[in-house]
């Protein structure tokens, strides 16, 4: 029964006292979040992990990327656990590193040294790894912009992993036109472009979350004709099209802060993970808000964090078992964190 998990998760928790810390990304489940030592979007949740270096072990409740960071910020000591290593990334898988060295061969003999790479922490270890070799940084929704602003003061162009429409939004934020933007296909090794090969600036990498991507043009229309007096607030994963329509777009702490200093008797239409949306329905009765699809939009990946998954980790840590471990290898662990910490430095 529930109730005997959530009893069992507190009884370990306080056994092990500081010696365990877990952290929670904001897309987590209720019966999960409740449990977090500190709750935050990946920005926070990987200066958290920075910080950290007093527990032993990490049990991340989040996805494998944001674990994986977790490993690469804090000592060989400290174990990173992830509940069910099956809550993976879509939009991570993306980007494949075979892929994105074959392509960054492309780019040096089409642009020569004129480009430098960034990707969302939403990557792989080993393409964090591939930006932080090549002289470019790691980004969050929470800081795209800054760091955009700052890759342009190296280079004249942007390579994006692994997210087209974080990496397009931005870009269009800080006055880079439509037409000096390109989607690399890394499936056919080709550009989707119809402009001049030497007026691209920012080279998109042909990747999305399968979650925001269910927000669409046709939910916006809906909300406008139905209810006109709704804001539309939106997380940058969605698309351009998305994004141009609706009133307000940032990152997932943006869209807490938004809402939690929105004046009594609003109306919001939030185009974000369901969790979060559910959260901040519950936690907001005074305000009315829905999910910009109506069918709502979970993240299958994250989902796979659930109350049995925790409490299993915790019980065969009780019983001296470390298991599900996430591992970095050191030489990628030495190169990501070089793109990690040009982007905490900055943050
Ligand atoms: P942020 O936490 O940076 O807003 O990212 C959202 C997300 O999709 C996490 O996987
Ligand atoms: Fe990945 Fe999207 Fe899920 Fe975030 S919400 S973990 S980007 S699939």
């Amino acid at each position: 029964p529930t109730e005997e998990m959530e009893n069992r998760v507190r009884q370990i928790k306080e056994k092990f006292g500081s010696r365990l810390f877990i952290p929670g990304h904001h897309y987590q489940k209720d019966e999960v979040i409740q449990f977090a030592d500190a709750a935050g979007d990946s920005l926070q949740l990987a200066q958290i992990s920075a910080e950290n270096t007093e527990c032993e072990y990490i049990v991340f409740c989040g996805v494998h990327f944001m674990a994986e960071t977790a490993d690469i910020l804090t000592t060989d000591k400290q174990k990173v656990i992830l509940p069910d290593m099956r809550a993976g990334c879509s939009m991570a898988d993306m980007a494949d590193i075979d892929q994105t060295e074959r392509s960054w061969q492309v780019f040096q003999e089409t642009f020569g040294d004129t480009v430098i790479p960034l990707t969302y922490v939403n990557s792989t270890a080993a393409i964090k790894a591939f930006v932080g070799k090549n002289g470019g940084a790691t980004v969050t929704s929470s800081n795209a912009k800054e760091m955009l602003e700052w890759a342009f003061t190296q280079k004249e162009r942007i390579l994006f992993l692994p997210d087209q429409h974080l990496g397009r939004n931005t870009a269009f934020d800080l006055g880079v036109p439509l037409e000096q933007m390109a989607v690399w296909n890394p499936h056919t090794d080709s550009f989707e472009f119809e402009g001049k090969i030497d007026d691209i600036r920012v080279i998109l990498w042909k990747g999305h979350c399968s979650v925001h991507e269910n927000f669409t043009v046709a939910n916006v229309e809906q909300i406008r004709l139905d209810e006109p007096d709704m804001n539309i607030l939106v997380h940058p994963e969605c698309s351009r099209e998305v994004v141009a329509l609706s009133d307000f777009a940032g990152s997932t702490k943006y869209i807490i802060d938004m809402i939690e200093s929105a004046s009594i008797g609003s109306k919001w239409a939030i185009g974000t993970e369901m969790n979060l949306v559910k959260r901040l329905i519950d936690n907001h009765p005074d305000k009315h808000i829905v999910s910009l699809n109506p069918y709502m939009c979970p993240c299958l990946t994250m989902n796979r964090i659930n109350l049995p998954h925790l409490l299993w980790t915790l019980e065969e840590l009780d019983s001296n078992h470390v298991i599900n471990q996430i591992t970095v290898d050191r030489t990628i662990t030495r190169l990501a964190t070089l793109a990690l910490e040009r982007m905490l430095q900055k943050s």
